[in-house]
Formats: C-alpha cells, sequence, structure tokens
C-alpha cells in the first residue's frame, strides 16, 4: 500500500491542532502507519528556524525573509522526514504546509503569489499533499479561541504572529479559503466554529472517504 501525505491547515486558533491528534488516532487505530510532523519544525534545522521564525528578538522580517526561512525548512523537511516515509509505504501527517505560506506570506503579508509559487518550484519540486484539511472559521472567533489557550498555557506561548490584527487574520483566511476553491478534489473544508465534537464528525467523514479510497 503506498504512503499518503496528508496536511491540517487553518488559522491560528481554528482547533486544527486538536483534530490533528484525533485523526492520527483515529488512522493508527486501524492499523495504518502512521508519522505525525508539523511546519515550522520537523526537523532539527526545521525546530532551529521555527525559534528564528516565532521567537525572533529582532526587528521583524518581511514576508519574503518569512518565506525565504520557510522553505528553506521545508525542503530539508521532505528530504529528511517526509519522502522517506512515504517512500516506505507510511502515511504523514503534517499540520501546516506550503498553504500556510501562500496564505500567511502571501495574502497576509503580501508577498505576491507568483514569487511564492516560484519559490515553491526550487524548494519542493511543487510537492503538493494528497488531501489537505482546512479548518476555517471567522477570525474574532479564532482568536476569542486562541486568546483563552493562551491563557491557558503561559505567556511564552504568544509568537509574534499572534499579536496581528484582526485584518490580518481576515487575509489569511480568505487566502486558505481561495486556495481551496481552485483545488476542489484536493481540499475539504471543515467548518470548524461549531463544538469539538461536531467538528470531529466531519472529519471522521473525510478520514472514512480517505481510507475507503486507500489501495
Ligand atoms: P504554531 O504555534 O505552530 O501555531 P499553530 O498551532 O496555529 O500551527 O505557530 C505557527 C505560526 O507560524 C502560525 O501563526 C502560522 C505561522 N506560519 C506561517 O506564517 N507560514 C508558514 O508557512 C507556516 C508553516 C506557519
Amino acid at each position: 500500500m503506498s504512503g499518503r501525505f496528508i496536511t491540517f491547515e487553518g488559522p491560528d486558533g481554528s482547533g486544527k491542532s486538536t483534530h490533528f491528534t484525533r485523526a492520527a488516532d483515529w488512522l493508527r487505530d486501524r492499523g495504518i502507519d502512521v508519522v505525525c510532523s508539523h511546519e515550522p519544525g520537523g526537523t532539527a534545522l526545521g525546530r532551529a528556524m521555527r525559534q528564528v521564525f516565532l521567537e525572533s528578538p529582532w526587528d521583524a522580517p518581511d514576508g519574503s525573509v518569512e518565506a525565504l526561512l520557510l522553505f528553506a525548512a521545508r525542503r530539508q523537511h521532505l528530504r529528511e522526514l517526509i519522502e522517506p516515509a512515504l517512500a516506505e509505504g507510511r502515511w504523514v501527517l503534517c499540520d501546516r504546509f506550503t498553504d500556510s505560506t501562500l496564505a500567511y506570506q502571501g495574502a497576509g503579508r503580501g508577498v505576491p503569489i507568483e514569487r511564492l509559487r516560484e519559490l515553491d518550484r526550487w524548494a519542493t519540486g511543487s510537492r503538493q499533499p494528497y488531501l489537505t484539511l482546512l479548518f476555517d472559521l471567522p477570525p474574532d472567533k479564532a482568536r476569542r479561541r486562541g486568546q483563552s489557550d493562551r491563557r491557558r498555557k503561559s505567556v511564552e506561548g504568544v509568537n509574534r504572529l499572534d499579536v496581528e490584527d484582526l485584518a490580518f487574520y481576515e487575509r489569511v483566511r480568505e487566502g486558505f479559503l481561495s486556495l481551496a476553491r481552485a483545488e476542489p478534489d484536493r481540499f475539504r473544508v471543515i467548518d470548524s466554529s461549531a463544538s469539538v465534537e461536531e467538528t470531529a464528525a466531519q472529519v471522521e467523514a473525510v478520514l472514512i472517504e480517505l481510507t475507503a479510497a486507500r489501495v
């Protein structure tokens, strides 16, 4: 059986990470060999870059600097972890991938999409996930959730992007949705404004579809 590369996308506070963990458990319970990873991060180089990206004490980099960092780490992530796992027939679940760069650095920060596509061609060979679950909800709701999450964690849990204004997150949301509209076969949009259980039911429907299509 061949490996599958599945990504989870959506704005901060969309509940994506909770459903990511649950989806991995759901697949493992059905005997599927799942590798979980995330971006920024995923490898030692990626984790070092994540620190530079999210916690930099220096002047904020612009969207192009962010994109260059993210794609460098992404290439390493593919070479070191994602492609070898897929080649062994394992399934790779990744919490964020290139669609995040298109939404955050492209739609959010205004880096021209064509530039990002060009970088993507160079860094990853335009590597596409087999399927992408997009967790969608309005930014004001996402923000309220994010804030209560962070209160539960700690002040250190607040990163550079957490303090962006709502207009930024409106652009990011619209960026994600326009990617989903452009590639309806790859994307499944999950309405995550509902309760955790209702959202989980939508995710499970996608997982059932996914495992039924397994060859
Ligand atoms: P993280 O704490 O991992 O948040 P989340 O649980 O929501 O994924 O922080 C990741 C942040 O990095 C998040 O604000 C989105 C941002 N990001 C980009 O701007 N571009 C990217 O390509 C990626 C992968 C993440």
